[in-house]
């Protein structure tokens, strides 16, 4: 078992046998890189459209695998829509995404809020998985602005064993 992970009991884990690992998200140099992300609201919804990566990196901790995925979708508040993956890796990540309830600021600008998370096998030990969540406020760019570039920082990890 690798160090600086935090073993953590959770009742409710889906499997009584299976334990559940927190990794503390800032003790990982690690985020996401967005591009090419349009998103808008017309009177039936919020929309989005991005690319998505993540870089490889077999020396932290955990491992992570590199990927490339396509997300797009509707609506916000709804739950995650697969992502498509356009890398040709040999790996199982799964990368969804959703828009949460945009962010409307004092002075009455609206954000939008982006939700994506990443789940993968353990790079070196196949029984485990990893699930990574992050999220991030951009504009609707539609119409007003050319596509944005961002990045996703993960906020919560988490292992399961
Ligand atoms: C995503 O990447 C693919 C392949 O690199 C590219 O063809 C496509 O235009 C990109 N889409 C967006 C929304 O940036
Ligand atoms: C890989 O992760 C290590 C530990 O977080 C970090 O120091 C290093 O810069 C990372 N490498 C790359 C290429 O991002
Ligand atoms: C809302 O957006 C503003 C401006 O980008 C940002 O400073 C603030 O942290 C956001 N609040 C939330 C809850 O995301
Ligand atoms: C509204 O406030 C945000 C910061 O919260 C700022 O970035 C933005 O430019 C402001 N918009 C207008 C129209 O004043
Ligand atoms: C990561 O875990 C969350 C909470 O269980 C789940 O909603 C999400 O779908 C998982 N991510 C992936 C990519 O499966």
């Amino acid at each position: 078992m690798r160090a600086n992970i935090l073993l953590t009991a959770l009742a409710g884990a889906s499997s009584a046998s299976a334990s559940v690992m927190r990794i503390a998200a800032d003790s990982m140099e690690y985020d996401w890189a967005v591009t090419g992300w349009s998103a808008g609201c017309a009177r039936a919804g919020c929309y989005y459209d991005f690319n998505i990566t993540g870089a490889e990196n077999l020396t932290q901790s955990p491992a992570t695998p590199a990927f490339k995925a396509y997300c797009s979708g509707y609506y916000e508040g709804a739950p995650y829509t697969l992502c498509e993956r356009l890398d040709e890796e040999d790996t199982d990540a799964t990368v969804v995404a959703k828009l949460l309830p945009s962010n409307i600021t004092a002075n009455g600008s609206r954000y939008a809020v982006i939700q994506v998370s990443l789940e993968y096998t353990d790079l070196e030990t196949p029984t485990t998985w990893w699930n990574f969540t992050g999220h991030a406020s951009s504009i609707y760019n539609q119409f007003v602005a050319p596509l944005q570039s961002f990045t996703i920082t993960p906020s919560e990890i988490i292992g399961v064993a």
